[in-house]
């Protein structure tokens, strides 16, 4: 990336970026990419020990400012523990990285607990955050959301029911918030990936495959380069043939479809100028 470009990412997506999911993988390899282009960061993980680790690298490497929040993002309100957090930083940025699923296994026979923390981790988390965060940044009409989901979000699967439901959400919330929110100078964009190799796949059992497997580092170049290229943007030539065999032009679609919703919105009154007066106002007690 030129000078150039890392001065506009920081000058769009900066001064503070929040990555949920960032003590390893790929939001590891998107704090990094972050950083070294001038962008301060709040690493959200469960394990503070390896938060510190990345965090002090973060630093080491970059001479950026970090700041950790051990958390676990499936606890009900931790959306309002990050507002808190973030009070006294311009947050320009939410990257919403957590959510990879450790087991293929029928619905039935998973605990539904296990199922639960699924539907936590992937809906709820990423939108309380995206709740708790974007009213600041619509106020100031610049800044990004972005949400890492997965190629599983094409279709049904088998054995990964929950999972490919959960990373759907994730496509439609995003193409959704894209469409309110775009015109506001948010960029909003959820990245679609393949098979990644980070920890957490390797301790699936899977063994690297240089053929199918992108490396973090790569899928987190593209996501950055793309943020901008909402509402749904596939990582990888490979997966973006996979994806362009059963999705149409995504963006076409959510603009066709919100032509129709905006439509009734203001017919119903639900304006969008009336969204941002009472989303503008929006402090971390409200949410
Ligand atoms: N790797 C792939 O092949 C692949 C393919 C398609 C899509 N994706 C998507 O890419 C994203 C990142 O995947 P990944 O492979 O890097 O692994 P991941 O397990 O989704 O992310 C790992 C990071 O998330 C944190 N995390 C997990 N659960 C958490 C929780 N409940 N609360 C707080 N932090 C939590 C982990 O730290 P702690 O464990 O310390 O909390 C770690 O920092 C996921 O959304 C996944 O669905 C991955």
């Amino acid at each position: 990336m030129t000078n150039d470009a890392e001065m506009r990412l920081a000058d769009r997506y900066g001064p503070w970026a929040v990555i949920a999911g960032a003590s390893e993988g790929i939001g590891e390899a998107l704090a990094h990419r972050l950083a070294g282009a001038g962008i301060d960061l709040v690493l959200i993980a469960r394990s503070e020990a390896r938060l510190r680790a990345v965090a002090g690298d973060v630093e080491a490497r970059h001479g950026r400012d970090v700041r950790v929040l051990p958390l676990d993002l499936t606890d009900p309100g931790m959306h309002r523990a990050v507002a808190e957090s973030c009070r006294d930083l311009e947050v320009g940025l939410l990257v919403y990285a957590a959510g990879s699923v450790n087991r293929t296994i029928d619905f039935t026979d998973d605990p539904y607990e296990a199922s639960l923390r699924q539907v936590q981790l992937n809906c709820i988390g990423p939108m309380g955050l995206a709740r708790a965060l974007s009213p600041a940044m619509l106020a100031r009409g610049r800044g990004g959301i972005v949400m890492v989901a997965s190629l599983a979000a094409l279709a049904g699967a088998a054995q990964i029911a929950v999972y490919s439901a959960v990373k759907a959400f994730q496509v439609n919330f995003g193409e959704g918030l894209w469409a309110e929110m775009s015109p506001r100078g948010i960029d909003v964009c959820t990245a679609v990936l393949g098979q990644t190799w980070t920890p957490a796949l390797e301790r699936t059992g899977v063994t690297y495959d240089p053929g199918t497997d992108m490396l973090a580092e790569d899928v987190a170049d593209e996501i950055i380069a793309n943020i901008a290229n909402g509402p749904t943007y596939v990582v990888g030539a490979r997966n973006q043939a996979i994806a362009a065999r059963v999705w149409p032009d995504r963006r076409t679609l959510v603009q066709m479809i919100g032509a129709h919703t905006s439509a009734h919105a203001a017919r119903t009154g639900a304006t969008p100028s009336s969204t941002t007066a009472a989303g503008s106002t929006l402090g971390a007690s409200a949410i």
